[in-house]
C-alpha cells in the first residue's frame, strides 16, 4: 500500500488542498485512504469541514499512538466515506524525541507499516517547515508529489526543496511527480513560471514527471471555506455548483496522469 505525499519548502502552494483533492477522489473509487497531517495546524480538517474534530478531544493525536497511551483506531478521525484523517499536535517535540530516542523512528515505521494494512492509499500532507519527523516519514515516502506554486517565490520553493533533499540525504528517485499549481489563461507570468519550472525539473528531477497545471480557481477557496470537497455531492446554488462540477472533472482528468498503486 503506497505512502504518497505532497512536500514543498514553502507554504500556502497548495499542499494540503492538493492531497485533500487527491484522498477523497481515490475514497470516492471505494478505495480506503489515511491522510496523516503532520502540519500542527492541521489544515486537512478544514478542507472536509470537520475542523471541529480537531479540539473535540484531547487524547486522539498521532502523538499519543507513537507514546504507547492509545491504540491505532483510536486516533482515526472519518472524514467522509473511505477517508479518515490523522491529527498531530506538536510535532516539534516529536521531532526532539526522534532526534534522542531510536525506538521512536521505529514506533514511527511500525505505525505505517500496520496503518498499510487497513488502508489502500496513506497519504501524508507535510508542513513546509523541516524537522526530524518530516525526514523520517518524507524517507518512508514511496511516492513524493512536490506541489509548486507557479511565481517566482514558488519556483524558489522548488529550488529549496531540492536543495532539502539533497542537505537531508533523501532519496531523490521518490520524487515522483511535480504539481504545478495557480495556472491561469489570462496572466503571463504563471505561464512563465511553468516553462521555468519544466527546464528545473528536467535538470534536478529528470525521473519526475510534471502533470498538467492545476488552474488558479476561486471556487476552490470558497469550497474550502464551507468545507465543502470538489467530489462532495451536496448541492450548491446553481453557480457555484457548476464551478465545482467543472472543478471535479478538471481534476479526475488531472488524476489520471497519477498512477499510484
Ligand atoms: N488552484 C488554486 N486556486 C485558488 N486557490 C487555491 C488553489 N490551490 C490552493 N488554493 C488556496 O491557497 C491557500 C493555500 O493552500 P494550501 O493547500 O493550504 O497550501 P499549503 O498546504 O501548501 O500551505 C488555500 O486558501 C487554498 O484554498
Ligand atoms: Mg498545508
Amino acid at each position: 500500500m503506497p505512502v504518497v505525499s505532497t512536500f514543498c519548502k514553502k507554504g500556502g502552494v497548495g499542499k494540503t488542498t492538493f492531497i485533500g483533492f487527491l484522498g477523497h477522489h481515490y475514497a470516492t473509487l471505494g478505495k480506503k485512504v489515511l491522510i496523516i497531517s503532520v502540519d500542527d495546524q492541521n489544515s486537512i480538517f478544514k478542507c472536509f469541514g470537520v475542523e471541529d474534530k480537531i479540539f473535540e478531544k484531547n487524547d486522539d493525536y498521532l502523538e499519543f499512538l507513537l507514546a504507547g497511551h492509545v491504540e491505532l483506531g483510536d486516533i482515526l478521525i472519518e472524514a467522509r466515506e473511505n477517508l479518515y484523517l490523522i491529527k498531530t499536535l506538536n510535532t516539534d517535540k516529536l521531532s526532539m524525541k526522534l532526534t534522542l530516542e531510536r525506538n521512536q523512528e521505529k514506533a514511527v515505521k511500525k505505525m505505517i507499516s500496520e496503518y498499510a494494512t487497513y488502508f489502500d492509499y496513506i497519504l501524508i500532507d507535510f508542513p513546509p517547515s523541516s524537522s526530524r519527523l518530516s525526514e523520517v516519514l518524507l524517507d518512508l515516502s514511496d511516492e513524493i508529489l512536490i506541489v509548486v506554486g507557479l511565481d517566482s517565490l514558488g519556483l524558489g520553493g522548488f529550488v529549496n526543496t531540492i536543495q532539502y533533499f539533497i542537505d537531508n540525504d533523501l532519496n531523490m528517485d521518490n520524487i515522483k511527480y511535480i504539481v504545478p499549481n495557480g495556472y491561469s489563461k489570462n496572466r503571463r507570468a504563471p505561464k512563465i513560471s511553468l516553462d521555468i519550472l519544466m527546464e528545473q525539473a528536467k535538470e534536478f528531477t529528470p525521473k519526475a514527471y510534471v502533470i498538467p497545471a492545476l488552474q488558479e480557481k476561486s471556487i476552490i477557496k470558497n469550497l474550502q471555506a464551507d468545507g465543502i470537497s470538489p467530489f462532495d455531492v451536496t448541492k450548491l446554488p446553481s453557480y457555484d455548483q457548476n464551478q465545482k462540477e467543472i472543478l471535479a472533472s478538471d481534476l479526475t482528468e488531472l488524476f489520471k496522469h497519477i498512477n499510484i498503486e
